[in-house]
């Protein structure tokens, strides 16, 4: 059986997710793939932290050149999140003809076009359906099943950490303060939170979405957003009040976008969507409206989709 190695970029909550996910449904990912899926390197300068698996001290590297330079490493997983240096390491990674799966929605969202044309002309894959969504395979709905449409208009729910702090707020009537502590605790925000709650992580996901949707890049930067944190328990009363609730919506046509909280109508499927939960609600011109719904944060979710990349990578090359 061909065996295929895998160079990890980011051993943290999500990169160890994906591992024990890898051991777990081996037999799968197997079968699909007719290979020995392996991961072979880990690039984290935290060798010694407990994970809660063991794992062969000997696959920690510490020099990006260690698994990008590596002959026997054909697939590379990024996961260590931010734009740098994990935009640089998927680069090289391209460069040196390995394929790349990461769910780093800011280094994708930095620079799309030249990294899918970097794939391009390397003649690998680059894949990136964690990025958006978590485990819901939305990019891979736009490219594939619903390609034929022309989109009208995308409304997302799509940062899990300030759709459970709003719904707690919604729910359980608290601050925003005292929710956000939980979330972190859940594993769904960022390291740095502020990400999440000034709704950045929503606008990278925005650009991902408007990229592969209308066909043009507008960087994260460009997208009008406001956060959550000014948001109060009183907003929430009146919202009730009027029949809606108060959700981060991160929303595009093909002219306009932006990402900020909105009154969203009761009887709007959107409004339903708690918790971490996400989910893209997208009109196109053959299909009319449809919503894709799943868990859009957490470790597990989001190997999921990493994971899922990784096959349909390896189901190419047989
Ligand atoms: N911090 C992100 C969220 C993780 O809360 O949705 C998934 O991208």
């Amino acid at each position: 059986m061909k065996k295929i190695n895998i160079g990890l970029l980011g051993m943290g909550n999500i990169g160890t997710g994906t591992y024990v996910l890898l051991e777990k449904n081996k037999d799968i990912i197997q079968e699909a793939t007719g290979c020995q899926v392996e991961i072979t390197k880990i690039l984290d300068r935290d060798t010694t932290r407990d994970r809660g698996i063991y794992v062969d001290p000997k696959k920690f590297v510490s020099d990006i050149d260690d698994i990008v330079l590596d002959e026997d490493v054909q697939v590379v997983i990024e996961l260590l999140g931010g734009v740098s240096p994990a935009k640089d390491f998927i680069y090289a990674a391209l460069h040196s003809g390995k394929h790349v799966v990461t769910a780093n929605k800011a280094a994708v969202a930095a620079d799309m076009p030249r990294l899918v044309s970097e794939a391009k002309a390397n003649n690998v894959k680059f894949m990136f359906e964690a990025s958006v969504g978590g485990g819901i395979p939305v990019l891979s709905a736009i490219n594939g099943p619903l390609q034929a449409n022309h989109f009208e208009e995308v409304l997302g729910i799509v940062n899990g950490t300030t759709n459970y702090i709003l719904t707690k707020m919604t729910d359980e009537g608290l601050e925003y303060a005292d929710v956000l502590k939980k979330a972190q605790e859940l594993g769904f925000a960022e390291a740095d939170p502020t990400g999440d709650v000034e709704g950045l992580d929503a606008a990278n996901k925005l650009s991902i979405l408007i990229y592969l949707m209308f066909g043009k890049y507008v960087a994260p930067s460009d997208i009008p957003t406001t956060g959550i944190t000014k948001v109060t328990k009183e907003d929430i009363k009146a919202a009730k009040e009027k029949g809606a609730v108060i959700k981060l919506l991160a929303k595009a046509d093909k002219d306009t976008y932006s990402v900020g909280p909105e009154l969203v109508s009761l009887d709007h499927p959107l409004s339903s969507v708690n918790n971490e939960f996400n989910a893209i609600y997208l009109t196109g011109d053959a299909v009319g409206q449809v919503m894709l719904y799943g868990k859009g944060a957490g470790p597990m979710p989001t190997a999921s989709a990493v994971l899922g990349d990784v096959i349909q990578i390896l189901k190419g090359e047989k």
